[in-house]
């Protein structure tokens, strides 16, 4: 039991950590230690106690039990980020001394050479009187508990500490991944490698590498060279840099799993082999957005001989027991318009596209067999017959993935991971792949693996990719790997933001990025009204990027979209801001101060912005947005004055203001929409409903705004 003293000596410790504990002092105790803590993922058990680590210049780790060049290498890193971190000198190398060190690293064992499914990620951590120890039975093991180190690191005016803690954790999904399509943009490898770090900081374990698609072919093929050469615009790994990122990822306890997507998205294919086409051709690299025709031809043998010999070539080069073949959005136009594959289907009493497609990968499956692979594929592959030894792939959601676990598949989910569509961190956080009423059985549960978030590449260069994966796909990974009654959303916020600058520490270029962005199309450093625009706007959702702002794959990603990002802050603040507003009804004071300074900086960035709209056409579009700004600005310190003086508006102020929101609504060429809309709506009805505020409690009036605000006839 704690001592009331202990108690208010943590109190005040908590205060002076964490200033917004104060509007949280109904949070619970924890017994000893810190309330609030930056951990993400959040482990399995964690429990603070009495006292800190320190860090100064004696700091050093030293390990214990089975040590390898894996886990050193892990350690320097692990002491090059800590310096960066901290303004304090740390020698590199391990301590020889254990007792003398401050963190001891104890390994039971290597665990497996490449990493593996299932391999134990398992580890503890005690920080304790001067001495950190972290104990696990692998080395990737350790090198997650050296990521959870990383993340304890405090500080306040006495300097630079681990708190002290005991944790246990493990990941409670096997198959934590990322997608990322580097066939529709080329990704240089140092734009995976910084990836790579950003996933291993978030106990992510799988690379899906799409590496394979209409608009490119990025493999190096010895056998087949055309492949690369004329379906990539020059743009492909070679099997040596495949290999670096493959050693890359396996430093960091990932694996690499390819994908080859066949018979569908394969137009690159048949650019330098258009015999493997189900029509003649000729083909060339597709540069459109879409779903499109052309696909292998599975009727003839040669296409069998020629993918035997391909995937053999690649099952050599990627050493992960899974190989994925895509499989997705066939549509086999190509296959009803060919007479000779009409025949073979009637010939061998194939009813359908879809059992063709099965036939097909029942071959493919027997390539990978021979080549002692695992087949993968999205939900489409599968088709009676298909052997339970096959991942599904799930894009189509949770419903796909229990009903395959309940025919004895292992599954991945990848629906609601979407990361491509720009929709807010909270919403991925919510998936879960076995969601809370799920009807599986323990035994069915174990067939679902895990989750991917996936990076599908349509809009994204490499200036501006990690800012659609990152900080995002930090939601997706605890989901994956913590506990599932870990859902707080504004804690996951609230620590996403902290790790959001971490991941800065690994060369990651999503925060830094928007401002390089900025500042070229503007062609100044003067870029203060366009953060002022992009902090409340954001790309728009789902596929209406293409349709709003038509482009192909050859159009540059440089602007005002690309630099906005998916998932505004300043909106949340501002939601949570006229929440506080709102709830104070009849006084409207809280956060008042705080929203007139918002909304005067809409107002004011107004002019700004159409000066810089008329300087530079890459800046045209800011324009029309420039406008709906300041009117919002506009709009929103006028309900504020009236909320505040409490005196309605005159009659016709509400219908006026209310189409200064739907103009703001509508689709725009920039593909932006603003974020804030649907506050605006709260704050302007509450406007309006002021005078009723003095006659109603302030619960039922707050209800019935909310509920106006909410339905647009009202
Ligand atoms: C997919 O989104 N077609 C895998």
């Amino acid at each position: 039991m704690k001592t009331q003293k202990a108690v208010m000596k943590f109190l005040l410790l908590a205060l002076s950590l964490f200033p917004s504990f104060v509007s949280a002092q109904d949070t619970p105790l924890l017994s000893g230690g810190p309330v609030q803590h930056n951990l993400m993922p959040v482990p399995t058990a964690v429990r603070f106690l009495e006292g800190r680590v320190v860090i100064d210049k004696t700091f050093g780790v030293a390990t214990k039990g089975h040590t390898d060049a894996r886990l050193q290498a892990a350690i320097e890193r692990f002491l090059t980020r800590l310096k960066g971190r901290t303004n304090v000198t740390i020698t590199p190398g391990l301590k020889t001394d254990a007792a003398a060190a401050t963190v001891v690293v104890q390994c039971s064992g290597p665990g497996s050479g490449i990493p593996a499914l299932g391999e134990d990620e398992s580890y503890e951590l005690k920080i304790s009187g001067t001495q950190v120890q972290l104990v696990a039975p692998t080395v990737v093991g350790a090198l997650r508990g050296l990521e959870t180190l990383l993340q304890l690191l405090i500080s306040d005016r006495d300097g630079y500490y681990f708190p002290a803690v005991e944790i246990k954790d493990q990941p409670r999904f096997r198959w934590r991944g990322l997608l990322i399509d580097i066939a529709r943009h080329y990704q240089p490898p140092e734009v995976l490698k910084r990836n790579l770090d950003g996933m291993a900081a978030l106990k992510l374990n799988v690379l899906h590498w799409h590496l394979t698609e209409d608009q490119g072919f990025r493999v190096e093929s010895k056998k087949f060279p055309r492949l690369h050469q004329m379906g990539s615009d020059g743009l492909f790994y070679t099997q040596e840099q495949i290999k670096e990122i493959i050693e890359y990822a396996r430093q960091r306890g990932i694996r690499v799993v390819p994908e080859f997507d066949i018979p569908g998205h394969a137009t690159s294919w048949l650019v330098g082999h258009p015999e493997l086409g189900s029509a003649p051709g000729p083909y060339t690299i597709e540069r459109g957005a879409g779903i499109f025709e052309p696909a292998l031809d599975p009727t003839r043998e040669d296409v069998y001989k020629f993918l035997e010999t391909f995937l053999t070539e690649m099952a050599a080069l990627f050493p992960d027991a899974y190989m994925h073949i895509g499989g997705d959005e066939n549509e086999g136009k190509q296959w009803d318009r060919n007479p000779k594959i009409q025949s073979f289907m009637k010939e061998k009493g194939i009813k359908d596209n879809h059992a063709l497609q099965a036939y097909f990968n029942q071959r493919l499956l027997k390539i990978l067999e021979k080549n002692d692979k695992k087949m993968i594929g999205w939900d489409e592959i599968l088709q009676p017959g298909l052997p339970t030894s096959t991942v599904i792939h799930s894009w189509r959601g949770t419903q796909a993935l229990a009903d395959a676990a309940r025919k004895g598949y292992d599954g991945i989910l990848s629906n609601g991971y979407y990361i491509d569509l720009s929709f807010p961190a909270a919403q991925h956080y919510a998936m879960d792949p076995i969601p809370p009423d799920s009807a599986l059985t323990e035994n069915e549960r174990k067939h679902i693996l895990g989750g991917e978030a996936t990076m599908w590449a349509e809009w994204v260069s490499p200036e501006t990719i990690d800012s659609r994966i990152w900080p995002r796909t930090a939601a997706i990974a605890e989901r994956l790997w913590s506990p599932p009654i870990v859902t707080d959303v504004d804690d996951m916020y609230r620590r996403l933001a902290v790790v959001s600058v971490q991941l800065e520490e690994l060369g990651l270029t999503h925060q830094r990025n928007v401002d390089v962005l900025l500042r070229r199309m503007a062609g100044s450093n003067e870029i203060g009204p366009l953060k002022v625009l992009l902090s409340i706007v954001e790309p728009v959702k789902e596929y209406r990027r293409g349709q709003q702002r038509p482009a192909t794959m050859l159009s540059p990603l440089t602007g005002l979209v690309d630099a906005a990002i998916p998932d505004s802050a300043a909106a949340r603040q501002f939601a949570k801001m006229v929440d506080g507003l709102i709830s104070d009804a009849p006084r409207f004071q809280t956060s008042a101060v705080e929203l007139r300074k918002m909304l005067t900086e809409w107002r004011d960035a107004e002019p700004a912005l159409i000066a810089l709209s008329e300087r530079s056409p890459s800046l045209a579009e800011a324009k029309a947005l420039a406008k709906d700004l300041g009117n919002l600005g506009e709009v929103g310190l006028e309900s504020l004055s009236y909320l505040t003086a409490g005196v309605s508006p005159p009659n016709e102020w509400h219908a006026a203001k209310i189409s200064v929101l739907e103009e703001a609504s509508k689709p725009k060429s920039s593909a932006l929409e603003f974020a804030v809309l649907t506050s605006m709506r709260k704050l302007i009805v509450a406007a309006v409903e002021v005078k009723q505020a003095t006659k109603m409690s302030p619960i039922e009036w707050r209800k019935m705004v909310l509920e106006r605000a909410a339905s647009p006839s009202k």
